[in-house]
């Protein structure tokens, strides 16, 4: 309890605030909090004794805290891990805000809200090394990469992931940011990677390739099995000079897990780890690799 952080000077910036997971604060490893101005975003992954007390105290830190209009909580150890406001009110229309770019969030719905605040450093790196490229994103979810491969200056960007009402969003976090002639050099497929190959091979070979998939989804991607499959299908994706972010968000995987597979890619470099996402146990934080041909 003594190490929630302290709420003031929050600012716009979406960031992470508390990340109980990392293990550094005793008792509060079942806790996220994360800031999306103006509300904040508490997660409670168990139900424990504390729960109640940490929402107090935040309430009481919001009453006199302006920036703050709303606190939302989402509990994600409850079926369909649902989401109640304890504080005032949200904004109908919640945005990440990021490096000067937007992005929708859903607090009023269940599940995810849209937006990885862990991703900063892999869309940082998309953004610094867009200009002029030709971007396939796999896995793109909402789409934030995307933008950020755009606002860096990408020529075209393929977004594909089976999830249309995602793309769906994605489209409008292209909106939010980009005029329309802007926003057409974004397109999107909303298929199964793994019945799409045809498809993503004809308009081979891509400058960067981005791959961000979850670590087991029900049949959809189970890491240990389905990462090895899109090794086999790269060498029809990338050309000489192709980038290739590799992402793997797999506690229970270390990084070996990809530089094994990337064993005949040669590796850039590896991105830093979100500020804010301290973690005990580096291998349970996101990996994202940059490999070469
Ligand atoms: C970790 S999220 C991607 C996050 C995203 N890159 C970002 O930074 O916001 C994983 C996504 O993979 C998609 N997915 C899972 N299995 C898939 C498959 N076989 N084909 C296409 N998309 C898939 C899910 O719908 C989900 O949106």
């Amino acid at each position: 309890m003594d190490r929630l952080p302290t709420i003031d000077d929050l600012g716009k910036e979406c960031r992470r605030l508390l990340h109980g997971r990392g293990e550094y604060f005793p008792g509060l490893e079942h806790v996220a909090i994360d800031w999306f101005s103006p509300v904040l975003l508490v997660t409670f992954y168990a139900e424990k004794e504390n729960n109640t007390p940490i929402l107090d105290r935040l309430i009481k830190a919001a009453k006199d805290c302006s920036e703050i209009t709303a606190i939302v909580v989402q509990e994600r150890h409850l079926p369909k891990a649902p989401k109640r406001t304890v504080y005032g009110e949200a904004p109908e229309s919640p945005l990440a805000h990021e490096e000067g770019l937007n992005y929708r969030i859903a607090l009023d719905r269940n599940q995810n809200h849209g937006f990885f605040l862990d991703m900063k450093p892999g869309r940082d790196w998309v953004r610094g090394h867009a200009s002029g490229k030709r971007v396939l994103n796999l896995f793109s979810y909402t789409c934030s990469l995307s933008v950020a491969a755009i606002a860096g200056g990408a020529k075209e960007v393929i977004n594909l992931d089976m999830a249309s009402r995602a793309l769906a969003t994605g489209r409008r976090n292209h909106q939010l940011n980009f005029d329309p002639a802007t926003c057409s050099r974004a397109s999107y497929l909303a298929h199964d990677l793994f019945k799409s190959w045809g498809k993503l091979k004809r308009r081979a070979p891509y400058d960067i390739i981005i791959i961000d998939p979850p670590s087991n989804q029900g049949r959809s991607f189970y890491a240990e099995k389905d990462y090895a499959k899109i090794l086999r299908r790269l060498p029809d994706l990338t050309g000489s000079d192709s980038l290739i972010l590799a992402c793997l968000n797999a506690p229970h995987l270390d990084v070996s897990f990809l530089t094994s597979l990337f064993a005949d890619y040669k590796l850039k470099t590896r991105l830093p780890r979100a500020s804010g996402f301290e973690d005990l146990r580096p291998q349970a934080a996101l990996k994202c690799l940059i490999f070469r041909p």
